[in-house]
């Protein structure tokens, strides 16, 4: 049984409770961040930590815990768990108190809740194989930068995807491809230039994103951050997607269109792999 942290404890999961008035459950009301962890190690942990402070400034929502406590409460769940590879869940809600659309007062505490999942992240059958994608609109609001755990649409795309015998869904504004429906999107266009949306409140700022495009730049690979289009995917060299949890994972199929020679493209698999070894190597 994992032992998990809320609210200023560590209990075994049977026992763990939140209110029936949190406002992440009644509201959405929440933030949540992804860490993934390798050899027992934190990937990636400032950038996540820096998203959810924007993301918490974003809402309006005030922090339970310092920068210290965080991280201390992430590697005592990696400890107590024996966690060698997988993910730690972080989830910041505005708390409990009587339904109201109204924000509470001051006196209403932040719910902060934790939970480590073993995975295995770099022995993945999916990578191997490489993702088929289908396309759906991207019926989201509109303030896809903040990461709040408002997340039926991308659950239900997902299950469509699965349900058409397809692997995930990327999402379509206006022609344009957004993200994948937990993940960032990308494409490699015929002259070897990747291609991915441009930051704005139109997708979340990914943290692997960030550091995958600058494995890009140190491999020489050209880069341009800029919407591309339904029509370009499909016609795409390459198309991968990336997030913490998959790292860099191959698309093989967008929309019944065959991408490439139909297997994980070679700048694909490239990206994957010095970003696993560099994600790796900078682990605390
Ligand atoms: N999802 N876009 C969306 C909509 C996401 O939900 C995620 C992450 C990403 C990639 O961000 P990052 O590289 O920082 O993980 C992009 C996480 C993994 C999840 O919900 O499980």
């Amino acid at each position: 049984m994992r032992t998990v942290f809320v609210n200023g404890s560590y209990v075994p999961e049977n026992e763990a409770q939140i209110s029936i008035f949190d406002r992440g459950s009644l509201f959405g009301d929440a933030v949540y961040e992804v860490t993934s962890v390798l050899d027992g190690k934190l990937v990636e942990y400032d950038g996540h930590m820096t998203r959810l402070r924007r993301s918490l400034a974003e809402l309006k929502l005030p922090s339970p815990a310092t920068d210290d406590e965080l991280l201390e409460i992430h590697r005592e769940l990696v400890k107590r768990n024996d966690l060698t590879e997988g993910l730690i869940y972080l989830q910041i809600s505005r708390g409990a108190a009587d339904r109201d659309f109204l924000f509470p007062g001051p006196d209403v505490k932040p719910t902060l809740l934790m939970f480590p999942q073993k995975k295995s992240l770099i022995n993945s059958a999916l990578a191997a194989r490489g993702q088929k994608i289908i396309l759906v609109d991207d019926l989201r609001w509109r303030r896809c930068d903040i990461k709040t755990v408002q997340l039926l649409y991308a659950s239900i795309v997902k299950n469509q995807a699965h349900d058409a015998g397809a692997d995930d869904a990327w999402m379509v504004l206006d022609g344009e491809i957004t993200e994948g429906s937990s993940n960032n999107a990308y494409i490699v266009t015929e002259d070897g230039t990747i291609v991915t949306r441009d930051l704005s409140t139109d997708i979340l700022h990914g943290i692997t994103r960030k550091s995958v495009l600058q494995c890009a730049a140190e491999l020489q690979l050209k880069v341009e951050e800029r919407p591309f289009t339904v029509a370009e995917a499909k016609a795409a060299k390459e198309a991968f997607s990336t997030s913490a949890t998959s790292f860099v994972n191959p698309v093989i199929e967008i929309d019944g269109a065959s991408i490439g020679e139909g297997k994980p493209g070679p700048i694909a698999k490239r990206l994957r792999q010095v970003y696993i070894e560099s994600s790796k190597a900078a682990g605390i």
